[in-house]
């Protein structure tokens, strides 16, 4: 039985962003709420097997995370073979590959969404991994698999570095399939027959084409048809696509009879989404009539012992010359209370934990003084209404 059909239903995850889900900001999550499970950011596998070695860095993981997937994306199926050798090595719970990239570079080329448009080459790749985990699984070698030996020992490295890691036992690990409805049209009922052909434990699946990119709705009708043809078929399916929140989690489930729902941007400076998950559960499992958990708010207080953490979890990972990568999370943070728009501007000037500290320090004394005036300004017009007594 694989990790995933262990996880309690319906399974509340967090989404890959590249660029945004990286091991700091997963840890963070893993912290403050933790997902039922997390994806890495997507690596291509000629970046896993003969890449500069620092592209190995969107591998890097915390055993906090667990169960954690590593994505991969590309169209080699070779490389697929092997890079699936350096996942299983670097003791990941799964192994997922991204068929939904959108961005010109990878989709154009054939890889990500591309691949929905050449489904005998997702076959391939599908199958080339699978097999990459079960000669792993018996006992081959990553040389075995034909990776060099300098990238063999910068895995070895990675997982002597990685805390507490938990001893690697050559087991099987479950690969699953994260994509879209289509490349210009929507060819969903095609395209997962295609998929489940391969038997993945999972496709999760972002409801909209490769072309709309994020543009209008994500189509939760289209992903709920998807619902209904995998249903019986002993791989899961799960939503993804616009939801903000637990309301959201729960209207989905209950329409559309997914085994779980990914939720990528609704994250994004609020590491603390998924604390509800259990409640949004029960919700739906006692078949409760509410529509979910209210979202819970953080003071300003937590907000900012939270970012504090991320952010000094971010320098420790990867040291304070490359501090202005943490900016865009920081400005993430600044949303949904009094003055937040200064404090995020702001936020796209610091450089380190210090000047962090410091313009934390300087909004709560600044923003006590805006408030007061501020509330002094919504008094001055009832004040200015009343008839002046010169007149
Ligand atoms: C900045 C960004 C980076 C993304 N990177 C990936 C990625 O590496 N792999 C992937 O499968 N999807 C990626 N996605 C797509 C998300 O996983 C998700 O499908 C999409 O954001 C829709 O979900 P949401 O509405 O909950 O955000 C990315 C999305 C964003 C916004």
């Amino acid at each position: 039985m694989s990790f995933w059909q262990s996880l309690t239903r319906p399974i509340i995850g967090m989404a890959p962003m590249d660029g945004v889900t990286d091991a700091t900001f997963r840890h963070t999550v893993a912290m403050h709420g933790k997902p039922d499970v997390s994806f890495t950011e997507f690596t291509h596998v000629h970046d896993v097997c003969r890449g500069p070695e620092f592209l190995l860095d969107s591998l890097i993981y915390h055993e906090a995370e667990r169960p954690i997937v590593a994505q991969l994306y590309g169209k080699e199926p070779d490389l697929f073979y092997q890079a699936a050798h350096a996942v299983c090595e670097l003791g990941f719970d799964g192994l997922d590959i991204n068929m939904g990239c959108p961005s010109r570079s990878v989709a154009s080329s054939g890889s990500g969404a591309g691949l929905i448009r050449t489904p005998d080459v997702a076959h391939e790749i599908m199958r080339a991994a699978r097999q990459g985990i079960a000669d792993w699984a018996s006992g081959q070698t990553l040389e075995g698999a034909g990776l060099k030996p300098g990238r063999v020992e910068a895995i070895q490295r990675m997982n002597e570095q990685r805390q507490d890691a938990r001893t690697l036992v050559r087991q099987t690990i479950p690969l699953s399939v994260k994509t879209r409805l289509g490349y210009d049209v929507v060819v969903i009922d095609q395209w997962i027959e295609h998929l489940l052909m391969e038997q993945p434990a999972v496709i999760s699946l972002h409801g909209r084409t490769l072309q709309q990119m994020y543009r209008g709705e994500a189509d939760w009708n289209a992903i709920a048809r998807a619902a209904k043809i995998v249903r019986g078929s002993g791989t899961l399916l799960f939503g993804n696509g616009d939801v903000h929140s637990y309301h959201d989690v729960v209207r989905r489930v209950r329409d559309t009879g997914v085994d779980g729902v990914l939720v990528g941007r609704a994250a994004l400076g609020a590491p603390w989404f998924f604390r509800q998950k259990e409640e949004a559960r029960l919700v739906l499992q006692q078949h409760r009539s509410e529509e979910g958990p209210e979202p819970w708010l953080p003071t300003l207080d937590d907000r900012f012992e939270v970012l504090l953490d991320h952010a000094r979890r971010f320098e420790a990972a990867c040291g304070q010359g490359q501090f202005r990568r943490m900016r865009k999370h920081l400005g993430w943070y600044c949303k949904g209370f009094p003055h937040a728009a200064s404090l995020r501007a702001s936020m796209f000037r610091v450089s380190s934990i210090a000047d962090l500290e410091r313009v934390l320090a300087d909004f709560r004394i600044h923003s006590a003084s805006l408030t007061e005036v501020s509330d002094q300004m919504q008094l001055e017009p009832l004040i200015s209404a009343e008839p002046s007594p010169a007149l």
